[in-house]
């Protein structure tokens, strides 16, 4: 073959392919317009995906959420929720969200951190006294801020939903006062700030996914984590952990998100009923999270009554609270001072 018809060749074989690639860019194009924007009471389907167990706030929450819309839409969209890491990994989901593999996620607010560092106001050591100051945040402005950034880059905000307050584990040492986490590896979610924090009392932090912690425990890849009693409970960690302190030293919360672009397709009248079904759930999971923590709390003592359990006492709680402080300032730049005196002026 000469020169030439090497060129044609390539310029006949580019168009095919050219061609080809049209023809399947548009017929995806009309295939997701039908299944999202639903003029014709098309049917809807939101593949909703999380990481913890049925049996935890969250867990309820995301079923009861699915049956509400379908309810409320008369069957017209079906929420379809993935438990236990079955879909995706929170490493793995704000990425499947902005793609829409996904339509929905609750990931917590420290997943979030990875795409925006302001996020990690929430995981700051101790920066809520309790349930309301915890509500305050995120109905008020820090929530506003927060979630006003995660359209750039495609993600839409819709609510938070509560789990609770953080506990510490550990397997080595009774964990009471700061000396005691000396030179134990701790399980964290991705975020500098949870790293800090373990790092501020001498620990070394090992982030980890959460799927993935039973057995580090077990294995002795770890000594220790932090978590709810409920995601303690409900993944048996309380099986595989001697100590168990009641710190509340950190709160663990969630961000419902969709895909900007897949909640803009849909009708308004399907967007509002969504939006009832959630705010209905979220103020079902607000009332209700802190009683199925304390009711994990029994059932933790109950089934390993070897488990040593502590409440910090307000004594032991100021020497924490001493180690840790400092993070505040060391993330006054990544954060924002904004969002740092907000939440300060919190516990005021
Ligand atoms: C964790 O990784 O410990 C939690 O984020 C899991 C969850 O979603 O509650």
């Amino acid at each position: 073959m000469n020169k030439r018809w090497i060129k044609v060749t390539f310029i006949i074989l580019m168009s095919i392919l050219l061609v080809f690639s049209m023809i399947g860019c548009s017929s995806k194009r009309t295939e997701q317009a039908s299944s999202n924007e639903g003029g014709n009471n098309q049917k809807i389907v939101i593949k909703f995906s999380h990481v913890v167990a049925e049996n935890t706030p969250k867990g309820q929450a995301a079923i009861m959420f699915a049956n509400k819309v379908k309810e409320k839409t008369n069957g017209r969209v079906e929420v379809q929720v993935f438990p236990n890491s079955q879909l995706y990994k929170d490493e793995d989901v704000l990425n499947a969200i902005q793609q829409g593999n996904v339509q929905m996620a609750a990931p917590a607010t420290s997943v979030i951190t990875k795409l925006y560092p302001q996020w990690q106001v929430f995981d700051l050591p101790f920066a809520f006294a309790d349930h309301e100051q915890v509500q305050q945040a995120m109905e008020g402005e820090i929530g506003k801020k927060l979630f006003s950034l995660l359209e750039e880059k495609n993600i839409k905000g819709l609510a938070m939903w509560d789990n609770g307050f953080k506990q510490m584990g550990s397997n080595k040492k009774e964990l009471i006062k700061p000396e005691d986490f000396a030179g134990q590896k701790f399980r964290v979610m991705s975020s500098k700030v949870l790293e800090e924090q373990f790092k501020a009392v001498g620990a070394n932090p090992v982030p980890m996914p959460f799927g993935e912690v039973y057995n580090a425990l077990e294995q002795g890849v770890i000594d220790g984590q932090e978590n709810t009693l409920s995601n303690i409970y409900s993944q048996k960690m309380h099986e595989v952990q001697k100590y168990l302190t009641l710190s509340y030293h950190g709160y663990l919360g969630y961000a419902v998100i969709t895909n900007k672009k897949f909640w803009d397709s849909l009708p308004a009248d399907v967007r509002s009923q969504i939006e009832a079904a959630l705010d209905e759930t979220t103020q079902w999971v607000r009332q209700n999270a802190k009683d199925i923590n304390e009711q994990m709390l029994q059932k933790i003592k109950a089934e390993n009554p070897k488990i040593k359990i502590h409440e910090l006492t307000p004594e032991e709680k100021k020497l924490w609270i001493a180690k840790m402080d400092p993070i505040y300032d060391k993330f006054k730049n990544e954060i924002g001072e904004d969002l740092i005196n907000a939440v300060r002026a919190l516990r005021k």
